[in-house]
This record gives structure tokens, C-alpha cells and sequence, in this order.
């Protein structure tokens, strides 16, 4: 017989410190439906399964094509994006959505991402440029330095490899894979290069790379298949040498 509905459970919570309960729901099957389609349906008609009132699910996203990462979410356990969950695909069982568990949530599915911004932050995971106006040509990158720099550029600060990081939780200092890679994209670039040191100085410290486990589970989970543990053999590589450097200007 064809399917005829769509179950959901969804971990909710009405604000950052409140208690969490579960809601289940059940829409009429369409076919092609993503997870936030169903977050709409449901949104449209905030009742549950049981007929009783709730109020409508909150959730971030904006891209919807699996580029600005702020749809990530627990789907069925698993750390991804909504936009590109599909439902067909899912299989027929009940759907469970829940917020990611590493960062804070602010409110049902939605959490803040800001300790892995802040940690961009802290190693510089930027080009500093002098003014908006018009600099030239700048320096020219080879096409193996391009197609490496492409893969760390994809990055879209999804939070999947934090999810899945042993090392990165509330007991440790620990930055996280994500920010690492974007230390090894900046320092590759030929004007990012020039705060190479301020970089590799700040994953040397408290949090850095020295704290990862080497479990390679954030390399699986990745979306945008960038190769993480490429980045922090070459990250070990950098910080030795800079390591070696100080220590002879000594
Ligand atoms: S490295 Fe991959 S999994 Fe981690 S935040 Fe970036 S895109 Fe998401
Ligand atoms: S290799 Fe393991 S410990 Fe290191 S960042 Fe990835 S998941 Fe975390
Ligand atoms: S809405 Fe941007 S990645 Fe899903």
C-alpha cells in the first residue's frame, strides 16, 4: 500500500534553560518533502499527533541548498543538514529530529553556534585586507595550491565534525576540527600567510591541535568531504617547524 504519512518526533525546548519534552507528529504523505518542508507543514498546523495544541517548531536554515550549514540538526541520530534530508529517504519509520548536543540550544532545533565563530576568531580564519579599494592583481595561486585551498574553502561551519568530536565537549578547552582546518586554508593563502605565526601560535596553546584524538570520526561526517586529518597532519608539520624557528632565535 503507498505511504500515507509522515511521523516526526522532535526533541523541543522553549528556551535555552528550559526542561525538554518530545511531540509527535503525523502529516499526510508528498512526495519529495525535506525535513524543513515538514518543519512547515507542521508550522502551519501546530498540532500533535494526539490533536493536542503546541506551538510551532523553531529551526534555522536560509541557503536551502546546503551552503550556509545553519539547518544542522540531529536526523534520525545523525548529524546533517534538513534542507538536503530528504524524507523519501529516510525510510518509512518514524523521523526524529533533534537539536545538535555540542553547542548551546536557543530554542527547539535551533542552537547557537557561536563558540566555533569564536573560535574562528581566535586563529585569525581570515584574509586581512588594507581598505575596499581596488589592490591589484594579487599573488597567483598554482592549480594544486587552488584545488587544495577549494576543498578547506567549502567549509560551511555546519558544526557536523564538532558533533561528532570525542575530544570537543564541555569538559575541554578543545577548539575543534572545523576551526583547525580553516588554519590550514588561511595559512596556504599568499596574503593569508602573513599571519601564519599568530595562527599557529594560537592552535599551540590551551585547546589546540595537540588536544585531538586523532579518532578521525569529524573526517566521516563531513558534508563537504574536506579532508580534516590532512589538515591537522600539515597543521603538526607547521607548528613543528615554527616550534623548531623560536626556539633557535632564542
Ligand atoms: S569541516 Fe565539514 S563538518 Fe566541519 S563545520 Fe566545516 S563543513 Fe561542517
Ligand atoms: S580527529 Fe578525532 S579528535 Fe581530532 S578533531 Fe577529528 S574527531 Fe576530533
Ligand atoms: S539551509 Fe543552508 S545548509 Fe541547509
Amino acid at each position: 500500500m503507498a505511504r500515507q504519512t509522515i511521523e516526526v518526533r522532535i526533541k523541543r525546548q522553549d528556551s535555552p534553560t528550559g526542561a525538554t519534552r518530545w511531540e509527535e507528529f503525523s502529516l499526510p504523505y508528498q512526495p519529495s518533502m525535506n525535513v524543513i518542508s515538514v518543519l512547515m507543514e507542521i508550522r502551519k498546523n501546530p498540532f500533535t499527533k494526539d490533536g493536542a495544541k503546541t506551538t510551532p517548531v523553531n529551526w534555522e536554515s536560509s541557503c536551502l541548498e546546503e551552503v550556509c550549514g545553519s539547518c544542522t540538526m540531529l536526523v534520525n541520530g545523525k548529524p546533517r543538514q534538513s534542507c538536503t534530508a530528504l524524507i523519501d529517504s529516510l525510510g518509512e519509520g518514524v523521523v526524529t529530529l533533534e537539536p545538535l548536543t555540542k553547542f548551546p540550544v536557543v530554542r527547539d532545533l535551533q542552537v547557537d553556534r557561536k563558540p566555533m565563530f569564536d573560535s574562528l576568531k581566535r586563529v585569525k580564519a581570515w584574509i586581512p585586507i588594507d581598505g575596499t579599494y581596488d589592490l591589484g592583481v594579487g599573488p597567483r595561486l598554482s592549480q594544486s595550491e587552488q584545488e587544495i585551498n577549494y576543498a578547506f574553502s567549502r567549509c560551511m561551519t555546519c558544526g557536523c565534525c564538532m558533533e561528532v568530536c570525542p575530544q570537543y565537549n564541555d569538559r575541554s578547552d578543545f577548539m575543534g576540527p572545523a576551526p583547525l582546518a580553516q588554519v590550514r586554508l588561511f595559512n596556504s593563502h599568499p596574503t593569508g600567510r602573513m599571519n601564519a605565526h599568530e595562527r599557529l601560535e594560537a592552535i599551540m596553546g590551551k585547546g589546540g591541535l595537540v588536544d585531538c584524538g586523532n579518532a578521525q570520526n569529524c573526517v566521516e561526517v563531513c558534508p563537504k568531504e574536506i579532508p580534516l586529518t590532512e589538515a591537522f597532519g600539515e597543521l603538526g608539520r607547521q607548528t613543528t617547524v615554527f616550534w623548531l624557528q623560536t626556539l633557535l632565535q632564542k
